[in-house]
């Protein structure tokens, strides 16, 4: 029974207000804060509304020369603040000496651009990179990423993507760490940390912006740029705790979102732009628009023109108009004629002047950018080698029946099928944003393999299919090569065009004919290894029933081949798990572990409970999952006392043993349930985690803390508290985990 006094719950109201609604906020020193003020003084209205505009390259040309004139002369009558997409140790230090030697004011740009996961060294996926469970190795990727592009003369990185997203149609789901708030946040902190650093005027540091705030990952339908309703509670306890994470982490900028949020453009919302995020949380950066996203308040039809929109966009708090040129052209005649306030305009240029200076630019404008430093860099063994580990610990083993991988020795003769093995396709295995990858700088799955296979095993290659398109089928003469070998390894999956943005499915099944050629690979009779390779989960039921062996290997950068060949031949045992669930088929989605009770949750005996005439209410694959080549037992899931009170913490311990013959890494999950609470809660969520790596026979206890946040939720009045009940952990290696154990708030 639970104990609801009044005074209880008053007491842990304020005993955890402090703990999730305030937020270490980056500031500079105060002279610094007043060398800001009196530049603005000395700046000219014109020069103001510069700063808050920033323009495109020529879109990631690799030419020499990527200004236009007219470009040239916005930027010497000091025009423009920053630009997207310009990058280059050579023609940033160009476009920078005009900035800072022909401007009156010689203030310096700031270049942005969108290195997702990895400039010229292209790593996994995020969502990919997110399977790995390992934010330490993230944060490495990461910073790999950020000394590329810093050295080619980025200042500023429209990364991470922190977008929670609960629906695998979206194609933007790829670009974030999956559907758990917990995750997502250790995910958008360690990126944080690996772009920016300790120290943002170290060598290698760029400016995060984490985007697309807010909540765009809940785009009605999957359908990217839809619209987006939710709760407040939802968008509170789901979608807002990432870039909370991001901003605590040190993130200096966000992005907002294309998206409205329940009738209001996240881009021209002051609601979310001001008093949330500045007012609530104590944001003390700048705020990008994404990409014409002030323009298309017009076409959301809050604005009537685009000198509305531009008043729309800037009061409500976003800083930067990132290429629809409002701002700059629109702007100047609506402060005016008093339809704007020029300490809108000031304020707003003092969160990008104080993010210049904090980043540097004012002792030297030129930074990181250097043509020697970009030689060494891009692409360097050190950079590959992150790559390589990365993609080791993104690929996750969905299903080994009867220990098929790692290919056996004994197999003589492997049979490689499919669109994405071969060196023809190479362009896809990097994914979504890769803007700068060259496919030739991409290790194939059949040189992978070759180079891994031991001496004297037959390696026999076919397309097989395209990858979307009906023509060029052949799967006879992949059938062919299939009985001649002891082993089918099948590449399938999607294309780099079918995820990322503007990359929503309405089927999340194999593209094209390629289920058809598995299918016909499976009749050879010989035992099928199913590799996908994809930026979303895909339906897979019959590939699931019928195939002996899946692994999930997303789109894992410029090492793909020499990773998966690892994998497949067992150099390196499998150890990525699920940042997001796979469901059986499109209809049950969203589909989430940490879905909500109901009413009526679902019993096997009672028909009038929550539940499919058609399909289980299960996943294919739940969150968390993801196999090894040995095997672990989990025993002893201890709390270290039965009560608690709320204010304080609790030390939990699980061991976990290597049960198999192999070494290997397993992530250890702990979850959490609130019994009963004031308002229905998850039937579980995820709290901590631990990557463990054991030899065979080995055991180790992890202990975990559970801190008062970690019990924190938002009361029916949506303010963070605690409540005196019972509690019930679960600990395992994924959302399924079975141990439980039970402790209990006392007031
Ligand atoms: C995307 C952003 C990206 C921006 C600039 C937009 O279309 O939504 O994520 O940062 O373009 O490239």
């Amino acid at each position: 029974m639970r104990h609801r006094t009044a005074l209880a719950l008053i007491l842990l109201v304020l005993l955890t207000a402090g703990l999730t609604s305030q937020s270490p906020v980056r500031t500079l020193a105060p002279a610094v804060e007043a060398k800001i003020d009196s530049i603005i003084r000395l700046m000219t209205l014109d020069e103001k509304l510069g700063q808050l505009n920033q323009i495109g390259g020529t879109w990631y040309d690799t030419k020499t020369e990527r200004l236009n004139e007219e470009q040239t002369a916005l930027l010497k009558a000091g025009s423009i603040g920053s630009f997207l997409g310009v990058t280059g140790a050579a023609e940033t230090g160009r476009i920078q000496r005009i900035a800072v030697e022909q401007t009156r004011m010689k203030i310096p740009v700031l270049f942005s651009a969108d290195i997702i996961h990895g400039f010229h060294t292209i790593t996994p996926i995020p969502l990919a990179e997110a399977s790995s469970w390992n934010p330490a190795l993230v944060e490495r990727s990461a910073r790999v990423a950020a000394m590329e592009g810093a050295a080619s003369g980025v200042h500023w990185n429209y990364a991470p993507m922190v977008d929670i997203a609960r629906d695998p149609r979206w194609g933007r789901i790829a670009e974030g760490s999956g559907e758990d708030p917990y995750l997502g946040s250790v995910m958008a902190a360690a990126r944080v940390r690996g772009f920016q650093g300790n120290d943002l005027r170290a060598f290698g540091s760029l400016l995060a912006c984490a985007k697309h705030f807010a909540a765009y990952g809940g785009a009605e339908a999957g359908r990217d740029y839809n619209t987006v309703d939710m709760s407040e509670r939802t968008l509170r306890e789901t979608f807002l705790p990432p870039y909370k994470a991001a901003i605590d982490a040190g993130a200096w900028t966000l992005m907002s979102a294309f998206n409205e949020i329940g009738g209001v453009p996240s881009s021209g919302s002051p609601w979310l732009m001001t008093d949330l995020l500045r007012t609530e949380w104590g944001f003390k950066g700048m705020v990008v628009s994404d990409y014409t996203a002030v323009m298309e308040l017009m076409n959301h039809r809050i604005a009537a023109d685009s000198t509305e929109a531009g008043i729309i966009g800037l009061s409500s708090g976003v800083d930067i108009d990132m290429v629809s040129r409002i701002y700059l052209r629109k702007l100047p005649e609506a402060v005016r004629t008093g339809r704007l306030s020029m300490a809108v305009v000031d304020e707003a240029v003092r969160r990008v002047l104080r993010v210049k200076f904090a980043y540097g630019l004012f002792d030297d404008p030129y930074r990181h950018a250097r043509p020697e430093k970009e030689k060494e860099l891009l692409l360097s063994k050190e950079h590959r080698a992150v790559a390589l580990a990365m993609a080791h610990q993104s690929v996750v083993l969905l299903k080994n029946e009867k220990a098929l991988l790692p290919i056996s020795p004994t197999m003589k003769t492997v049979a490689l099928i499919g669109p994405l093995a071969g060196s023809e396709n190479r362009r896809d295995l990097v994914g979504a944003w890769a803007w700068a990858q060259r496919p030739e700088d991409v290790v194939s799955v059949i040189d992978g393999l070759r180079s891994k296979l031991p001496a004297g095993t037959r390696l026999l290659y076919d397309r097989g299919c395209e990858i979307s398109s009906d023509s060029g089928y052949r799967a006879e003469q992949a059938v062919k090569l299939a009985k001649q070998a002891d082993v089918v390894i099948a590449v399938l999956g999607e294309s780099q065009r079918l995820s990322g943005e503007a990359a929503s499915r309405s089927d999340i099944g194999l593209p094209g004919r390629q289920l058809e050629l598995l299918k016909a690979l499976k009749s050879a009779g010989k035992p099928v290894v199913l590799v996908v390779m994809n930026g979303r989960p895909l339906t897979l039921q019959w590939e699931a029933d019928n195939i002996p062996a899946i692994v999930e290997a997303w789109h894992l950068g410029v090492e793909a081949g020499n990773a998966l060949a690892d994998i497949l031949t067992g150099a390196v045992n499998p150890s990525g798990k699920l940042p997001v669930t796979f469901p059986r088929n499109l209809g049950q989605v969203p589909l989430y572990y940490n879905h909500k009770s109901t009413g009526r949750p679902f019993s096997v005996k009672d028909h009038y409970t929550t539940r499919y005439l058609d399909v289980p209410n299960t996943p294919l694959f739940p969150f968390g999952h993801g196999l090894s080549y040995t095997t672990f037992a989990y025993s002893a899931l201890t709390v270290a006392k039965n009560e608690i009170t709320a204010g304080s913490t609790l030390d939990v311990s699980v061991t976990v043993a290597n049960t198999g013959t192999r070494a290997g890494d397993e992530v250890v999950q702990l979850y959490l349930r609130d019994d009963v609470a004031s308002v229905t809660r998850p039937v579980k969520e995820l709290k901590a985690f631990r990557r463990v790596s054991l030899a065979p026979g080995e055991r180790t206890t992890v202990t975990f803390t559970l801190t008062p946040v970690d019990l924190t939720f938002l009361g029916p009045d949506l303010k963070p508290r605690i409540e005196p009940g019972t509690f019930t952990l679960f600990a395992g290696g994924s959302s399924d985990a079975a141990l439980e154990t039970h402790f209990a708030v006392v007031p």
